[in-house]
């Protein structure tokens, strides 16, 4: 039988992205490199488009009149949602950002003196602050190790999981690294022991796909403006509708969270809908439908061979560069790659790289206290998505050069 050209050796697999038309819906990239997708990506035309005209639509119409006119708009992020993350569109809801999602997912997880939260050293800022609260009312927070790659040590976590466990929380990919938890293996340790799991996927969100079956979270938080390419002021969180009945209720309702049904007595929505509130940026809320069908019709596979390539080039490059530290951990890396050059401090080359036309960013120390000790701010942080290419990185690398 003759091989198929993807079988045959010796023909080149087919690109599953076609960059030239990605880049072609950026138009930023014709001005700019964009290697701070960790932060906020470009949005397709697409995304902008919609979002736009929603906003204009709204100053045409009327506020309240246009939510009346565009449902159907306004809930495509359900349901592309419910596709990207194989859940029920029920299971989702819209929130400002990812610290707001992962708050309120948090808040609602019954919990007293006593108990026990395991997480990781990965964890965000914005987490671990809500960690210390709880540590704060009596309940017991412990830090699982790193295991010699970075990652969260899956043994240890075994070994320490018990019944005064209500909760695991990971960061999938932390704000400051090229680090991908094993978060299903995390889902499945914590299953086994019968705690809620709370995924922060807020960088993973948009990078690779995400099936909160195959994860096995309870809860998922996340955020639009990164590498989902949304608007920024959104997010998503997902809610296990099986366990919405066993938490307590979100720790701030309106009257679109429940509804007021006696003098002394309200009723939660009876799905993820109670952790959102009514007033919201419809125009972002438009918008990120279309991003995240944006991403759907790529294929999130695709996304996900395309800026891991990317980053192991990158990381591959700046390798060969005298006076260059790479920084990034774990068995699985991502698009996100961190690096310091000798004697530069990140912010310094930040600027002097805008100066270039190229975005980066910098770690943030009071983001790093859990996660691998203060670093002295000399970390570069780029991140790269699927629209940047080849040549760009050979730009950049150059600009490292010249400057280590
Ligand atoms: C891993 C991680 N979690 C949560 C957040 C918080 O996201 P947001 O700023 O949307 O609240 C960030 C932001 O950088 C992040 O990197």
């Amino acid at each position: 039988m003759t091989p198929s050209a993807t079988e045959d050796p010796d023909v080149p697999a087919r690109p599953l992205l076609d960059v030239d038309a990605v880049r072609a819906d950026t138009p930023a990239c014709a001005d700019v490199i964009h290697f701070n997708n960790a932060g906020a990506a470009l949005p397709p035309k697409p995304v902008l488009d919609a979002t736009v005209e929603f906003l204009n639509y709204e100053a045409t119409v009327g506020g309240y009149e246009s939510v009346l006119d565009r449902e159907d708009d306004l809930n495509r992020v359900y349901r592309a949602g419910a596709r990207m993350f194989n859940c029920g569109e029920a299971e989702l809801a819209l929130t400002s950002n990812a610290s707001e999602a992962w708050w309120r997912a948090f808040s609602s997880v019954p919990m007293g003196p006593g108990d026990r939260i395991l997480t990781g050293r990965a964890e965000y800022v914005s987490n671990a602050f809500g960690l210390m609260q709880a540590r704060r009312r009596g309940i017991d927070v412990v830090v699982i190790s790193d295991d010699d790659s970075g990652q969260i040590d899956l043994a240890e976590l075994e070994d320490t999981i018990d019944e005064r466990v209500k909760l695991v929380s990971l960061t999938h990919i932390p704000t400051s690294g090229g680090l991908v938890n094993p978060a299903a293996e995390v889902g499945a340790i914590a299953k086994q022991a019968g705690a809620y799991f709370l995924l922060d996927a807020c960088q993973s969100a948009g990078q690779m796909p995400l099936d909160v079956e195959a994860l096995g979270c309870d809860f998922m938080s996340l955020t639009g403006r990164k590498f989902l390419r949304g608007p920024r002021g959104t997010g998503l969180l997902y809610v296990k509708s099986s366990i919405l009945d066993d938490l307590e209720p979100p720790i701030f309702i309106d009257g679109y969270s429940a509804d007021w049904t006696g003098v002394d007595d309200y009723e939660l929505q009876p799905s993820a809908k109670r952790f959102e509130l009514f007033e919201t940026s419809f125009a972002g809320k438009a918008g990120l439908g279309v991003a995240l069908e944006y991403a759907l019709d790529l294929g999130l596979a695709a996304i996900e061979q395309r800026v891991v390539g990317l980053g192991a080039q990158l990381r591959t490059q700046l390798a060969s560069v005298g006076g260059v530290t790479l920084h990034d951990r774990g068995v699985n890396k991502c698009g996100i790659v961190t690096f310091s050059i000798d004697g530069v401090g990140a912010i310094a080359f930040r600027d002097q790289a805008r100066g270039a036309g190229i975005n980066v960013s910098q770690t943030v120390p009071s983001a790093w206290q859990v996660a691998q000790g203060a670093p002295d701010g000399s970390i570069v942080r780029s991140s790269v998505h699927y629209y940047n290419n080849e040549n760009e990185i050979d730009r950049f690398v150059d600009l490292v050069s010249t400057v280590g």
